[in-house]
């Protein structure tokens, strides 16, 4: 199959090919999705083909206007209308009761479906044309997800009929995903929005056992997603947790062969290894925007190892921290000790 790459301003060609079942990658303002008709269950099919996931694992519908998610559920509550109305656009999934016309394909069984409405422009043009869209990140499954049209075209070229190349994407992690068919509704990804901001809205909160820790053996996991190995680069990830200072010592002892270090700024001189720049130690947003795009940078360069710091678990860290955490195997090396 050839992989048309099209302009921001070609949504209505975007939506010729939603509408006849095929698959389009878009730009969101947190990494490109891989879309298709969220009504119509054999090009939901598509999607998993062309990605290469599991079928148990379900997709984010993505709708253009609020006034779209009562065909898709069958409660919309208070709660989530008020998470909706402080939130949407922006990076925000709600998990609520679905409602008939959803798919399988789309829920993975499930009787919830996830719904977000994006802040990019260009997504929500092509939903206004076409329809809601059922949309996971547009990577190979297990690979970093894409936050730049590039990223996308290196792992599905081929497999897709059309990429929209849209620019970086801003915030660089995946949506918060709450679901409120459980009560108190519980935090199952963290994203762009905090769980204290969360909290500020509507209360409590709880955070699910699979953001902060591996699932235990034989334990179901909430939200499929999180029981698969995700975020991994190919590269080996060591997290380090200490100060600059015991950051830059430890890594230049070792000397390791291959190595490549996602440092800060305050790193930057200190280290005798290459460097991937995060930004500056507290700017949490940079982290976020740029975690991906750097495990793919460290894979490009054919880097053996990955030297990273590891995030704090509160606020605006949390997002990072739940996905390098995973890629390092939930193992961090604590330099205080
Ligand atoms: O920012 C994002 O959310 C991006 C962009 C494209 O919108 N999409 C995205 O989709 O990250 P995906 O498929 O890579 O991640 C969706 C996560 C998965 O962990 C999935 O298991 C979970 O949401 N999920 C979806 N529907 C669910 C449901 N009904 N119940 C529980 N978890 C659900
Ligand atoms: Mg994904």
């Amino acid at each position: 199959m050839k992989t048309l790459m099209l302009k921001a301003d070609q949504t209505d060609q975007a939506a010729k090919i939603i509408k006849n079942g095929g698959l389009v990658a878009i730009p969101t303002e947190t990494v490109y999705g891989l879309a298709a008709d969220a009504l119509n269950g054999k090009a939901v099919a598509k999607i998993f083909e062309a990605k290469g996931r599991p079928m148990d694992n379900p997709l984010i519908v993505h709708i253009a206007d609020v006034s779209q998610v009562d065909r898709l559920v069958s409660e919309f509550p208070p709660k989530a209308q008020k998470l909706a109305r402080t939130f949407w656009p922006g990076p925000l999934t709600i998990i609520l009761p679905k409602s008939e016309i959803i798919p399988d394909e789309v829920s993975a069984g499930l009787d919830t479906v996830a719904i977000r409405l994006p802040l990019h422009k260009t997504a929500r043009e092509l939903i206004a044309k076409s329809s809601p869209l059922a949309a996971p990140s547009a990577n190979l499954s297990g690979s970093p997800s894409p936050t730049n049209a590039r990223h996308v075209a290196q792992d599905m070229n081929g497999r897709i009929d059309a990429i929209i190349e849209g620019g970086e994407c801003e915030v660089g992690v995946e949506s918060t995903v709450i679901t409120l068919a459980t009560d108190p509704p519980r935090l199952l990804r963290p994203g762009g929005i905090t769980v204290e901001q969360l909290r500020e809205v509507i209360g409590e909160v709880e955070i699910d056992d699979a953001v902060l820790h591996p699932l235990a053996k034989g334990q179901k996991a909430a939200s499929p997603g999180m029981k698969y190995k995700h975020y991994s680069p190919k590269a080996n990830v060591i997290l380090l947790r200490g100060n600059s200072g015991l950051f830059a010592d430890y890594i230049n002892a070792r000397r390791t062969e291959n190595a490549v270090v996602l440092c800060y700024t305050e790193d930057l001189g200190f280290l005798k290894l290459p460097c991937i720049p995060m930004g500056k130690s507290n700017d949490y947003a940079q982290h976020a925007h740029k975690l991906f795009a750097s495990l793919r940078i460290a894979d490009d360069g054919g880097f053996a190892t990955v030297y990273a710091h590891c995030p704090g678990t509160k606020g605006e860290e949390l997002a990072v921290y739940n996905r390098i955490i995973r890629a390092a195997g939930f193992e961090v090396v604590d330099l205080e000790k």
